[in-house]
């Protein structure tokens, strides 16, 4: 058998490796998945160059290792998880910021900079990166542009993809790949950032990124409104889409999302709140004053119960904090939450929630949703205090995640709005798309990683039968 750990130690030196033993092995066979199993590799390789990362996927290959890319491990899909053994390859340490661009309104980062702090980082330049995911504290750029990732901004700047226009990746077998551009616009050739992006680690492994600024919006405010329960804020939502009115942000939480962050939020929610609405509008503060006249106008006439507008840097700040919150607090009050992230068209939000309302009655499961509701994205989280280790457990909460799924794609929607597939979700690719399309995409993998060493098991389902061709 292989000594890979011991190969990867001499190449790489061993303060490049968590090995068994180490007081962090573990923590590379986790994530933020609801998955009960623990999967550790044979060790964790914390590259800290392109150099590296390419000697990694070079020795893998020689010794047909399976690797899985890894960035904060904050991913909610089993994305990073080593669940064939092998290699975990971390990109944490690879932290620097490169080079930030006024002038061409682009930053050059390397994958493992935690997104907040690029976006600390851009602002104090009068710069803007918008794509928000809630954990922007601890998820890192890298593993954003992975899974392409969202956020509550998504709604009006649009999701990580927009914002990356170059990548430097280091492909199975150790060649390293610069593609894309620094520029606005560009149509040579194929795209291959778009390829790349959202494909989880299983074409290559990004160590460097363009990624596309936009000029700081001067002001912004956040206005909450309050709705008796969710079906009337779901109706609000799609009001509020259809009078064509472009807040940034366009989110919703339903009682049993705000009972779990009340006692722990500094914002103090009101008492009697059954769902919120929460909007956010930016630009010049005249016009933005005005945005926000308007929709706390129409939130009133839509049966908001009361309409409340933080407009303090201090008051928003505790406002985005606990909307933070809410995916936390949930996890640290039950032993399973099976969380998706589904996305339906926009004009079936309210149909999609009367839905989730039915499965959580049918399976006797508790839930509560949240998320980007302007989007049609919404966190569903199934949540039970039962014992994860029990297989007929996790059977029932998976069946019920299915039942949602079922539901999304016969309103047109699409299972994973942006957390992604990783190893969860891939069972029920099938039910949004055709046997032939996922062989397509098999092909497409087969391209980048012939031998399938790349972080196997993720984004696709299994082969139950041979392919036809
Ligand atoms: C969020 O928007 O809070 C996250 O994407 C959802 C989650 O953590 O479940
Ligand atoms: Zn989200």
């Amino acid at each position: 058998m292989t000594d890979i750990v011991g190969i990867l130690e001499r190449e790489l030196g061993a303060a490049a490796i968590v090995g068994p033993g180490h007081e962090r092995h573990d923590d590379y066979g986790r994530d933020e998945s609801p998955l009960p199993e623990f999967y550790p590799p044979a060790c964790a390789v914390l590259v800290e160059s392109t150099e590296q990362a390419a000697a990694v996927l070079r020795i893998c290959l020689e010794h047909e290792v399976p690797v899985t890319p890894r960035g904060a491990g904050s991913g909610m899909c089993g994305g990073c998880l080593p669940v064939s053994g092998g290699v975990v390859l971390s990109t944490e340490r690879m932290q620097k910021i490169l080079e930030i661009d006024p002038a061409d309104l682009v930053a050059v980062v390397q994958p493992g900079v935690i997104t907040g702090v690029l976006q600390t980082e851009v602002e104090a330049q009068g710069l803007f990166y918008p794509p928000d995911p809630a954990s922007l504290e601890f998820c890192s750029i890298g593993g954003n542009a992975a899974t392409n990732a969202g956020g509550p901004r998504a709604f009006k700047y649009g999701v990580t993809r927009e914002y990356i226009l170059g990548l430097e990746v280091a492909l199975m077998g150790g060649e390293v790949l610069r593609c894309g551009r620094r520029t606005a616009k560009g149509v040579t050739g194929y795209d291959l950032v778009a390829g790349f992006v959202g494909t989880e680690g299983t074409f290559g492994v990004i160590t460097e990124l363009v990624v596309r600024l936009v000029p700081k919006p001067p002001a912004a405010a956040t206005v909450l409104g309050v709705f008796r329960d969710v079906a009337a804020a779901g109706a609000a939502i799609t009001m509020l889409l259809r009078d064509g009115l472009r807040p940034r942000v366009l989110e919703l939480a339903d009682k049993s999302s705000i009972d779990h962050i009340r006692a722990k939020s500094r914002y103090r929610f009101p008492a009697e709140a059954g769902a919120i609405v929460l909007i956010e509008v930016d630009g010049e503060p005249e016009s933005m004053e005005m945005m926000m006249e308007k929709i706390g106008l129409r939130c009133d006439e839509l049966g908001a119960i009361d309409v409340l507008a933080a407009t303090e840097p201090a008051e928003r700040r505790a406002v985005w904090e606990a909307r933070r919150l809410i995916s936390p607090s949930l996890k640290e009050a039950y032993r399973i939450k099976v969380n998706e992230d589904i996305c339906v068209p926009r004009g079936k939000i309210v149909e999609m929630l009367a839905r989730v309302e039915a499965v959580s009655s049918e399976t006797k499961i508790e839930t509560a949703v949240f998320g980007h509701a302007g989007d049609g994205n919404l966190h569903v989280n199934f949540l039970s205090n039962e014992d994860p280790a029990d297989p007929a457990v996790q059977k029932h909460m998976w069946a019920a995640a299915a039942r949602v799924f079922e539901h999304t794609v016969a309103l047109g929607g699409t299972l994973s709005g942006e957390h992604g597939i990783g190893t969860t979700k891939r069972d029920y690719v099938h039910l949004e798309q055709s046997e032939r399309v996922i062989e397509w995409q098999r092909k497409w993998k087969a391209m980048w990683d012939p031998r399938g060493l790349l972080n196997p098991g993720k984004k696709l389902p299994a082969r139950t039968k041979p392919c036809s061709e």
